[in-house]
């Protein structure tokens, strides 16, 4: 049984399934796009709206719900908020990273899993116009990229690392920690893109190893695009100083002046420009209910689910594209279709909702996922069952 958050009462699983009324008739296991709509997200978004109405400009309950929503990251994190940068996307908050880097001299490369979401990649690709050189790290034929591969790619001309903690792709999960280890010593910084990680999978930046961790509001936070983040271990709040920035990453937004650039002492120096007002109550209120529920037992209640797909799908003699370590999946497992957009279909019509990625099926489980949504899942896919690898 899942373990409950003795101060909110919350469970995983069916304890919180009626807050999301998609369950009614939809079997959803397509959280690694995006984490399904509760009761509480919409009525924040109705909030915002609402506030509209009333009382036109809400400034400064804009700016207090910028800061609950840093201080939301940080708790997730169990980081300090002074060293969390609110973001709109993942590309805003790394692209405001590297324009801190300087790319010129014998430290200018970028080494990327290619695992990497394309964001990321396109990122590094596009410093190669400020002097920049990429090296990417492919994986083996099964999916995994060992240590080993990272190991051959870092050298003292590496300035930054990218290793996602869990593809988008296949579902594999990166040893971050051990990936930073060896980061770390060759001078580098790492970057962690946890996008398909927060909220499922417990991320303590205080052990991870990881300098810099980046990820958003839409999948296992379960409010709405236009709102993510971006931490940085200290010192690199105060030491790196991006080029790419805004008015809200001043020093004092409130100066209003346009005679020099000062950037905030802390990571607001990678926020950027007007908050994204109507993305932070939803992504406020979405974060809430997933700390309320507690990472852990969301993601011990996850594994729960995962390994229950898994050994159905061994039963059915399915290609799991996922590694299998007991470190290297989290909550997305990718299997191999011969055809993946059509088994979407067929399972769509059976009020099923997963998504695919290359020849892949991708399901993936959240803490309002129950045993019976596997059961359904395996089924749709045994009664398909020519039309998986
Ligand atoms: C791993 C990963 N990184 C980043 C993103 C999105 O990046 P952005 O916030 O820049 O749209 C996604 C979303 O699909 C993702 O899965």
């Amino acid at each position: 049984m899942a373990a409950r958050n003795v101060s909110t009462g919350l469970t995983p699983g069916l304890s919180v399934r009626d807050e999301f009324p998609i369950f009614e008739h939809t079997v959803y296991a397509n959280s690694c796009s995006q984490g399904a709509l509760s009761h509480r997200v919409r009525a924040a978004a109705e909030e915002w709206l609402a506030g509209w109405d009333e009382n036109g400009a809400e400034w400064e309950f804009w700016v207090e719900r910028n800061e609950a929503a840093r201080a939301g990251f940080a708790r997730l994190l169990h980081a300090e908020a002074d060293d969390v940068a609110v973001t709109t996307s993942v590309s805003q908050g790394v692209s405001a990273l590297v324009s801190a880097l300087d790319l010129t001299g014998e430290r200018n490369r970028i080494v990327i899993s290619e695992h990497e979401f394309p964001t990321v990649g396109q990122i590094a690709h596009a410093q190669e116009l400020r002097g920049a050189e990429v090296v990417h790290v492919q994986p083996e034929v099964d999916g995994r990229i060992p240590l080993e591969r990272f190991a051959e790619a870092i050298d003292e001309r590496t300035a930054l690392v990218c290793c996602t903690a869990v593809s988008f792709r296949s579902g594999h999960r990166h040893d971050v920690s051990a990936i930073a280890e060896l980061t770390h010593a060759h001078g580098a910084l790492l970057l962690a893109d946890s996008y398909q990680a927060i909220g499922a999978l417990e991320l303590d930046v205080r052990t991870l190893g990881a300098d810099v961790v980046t990820g958003g509001t839409v999948k296992y936070l379960l409010g709405s695009a236009g709102l993510a983040f971006m931490w940085l271990r200290e010192p690199l709040p105060s030491e790196l100083v991006p080029t790419q920035t805004g008015w809200f990453a001043d020093e004092d937004i409130f100066a209003m002046s346009i005679a020099d650039y000062s950037p905030h002492a802390t990571a607001r120096r990678f926020d950027s420009g007007t908050p994204p007002v109507p993305s932070l109550y939803p992504g406020v209120a979405g974060m809430e209910l997933v700390a309320d529920v507690g990472i852990p037992a969301i993601e011990a209640h996850v594994r729960t689910l995962v390994d229950r797909l898994l050994a159905g799908l061994d039963e059915l003699g399915a290609t799991v594209a996922t590694s299998r370590g007991p470190l290297e999946y989290g909550p997305l497992i990718c299997v191999v279709s011969t055809d993946p957009d059509a088994l979407v279909d067929v399972l769509a019509a059976e009020r099923i909702v997963i998504s695919t990625r290359d020849s892949n099926l991708r399901i993936s489980f959240h803490l309002y996922n129950v045993e019976d949504d596997v059961d359904r899942i395996l089924e749709a896919l045994a009664a398909n069952r020519g039309l998986l690898a």
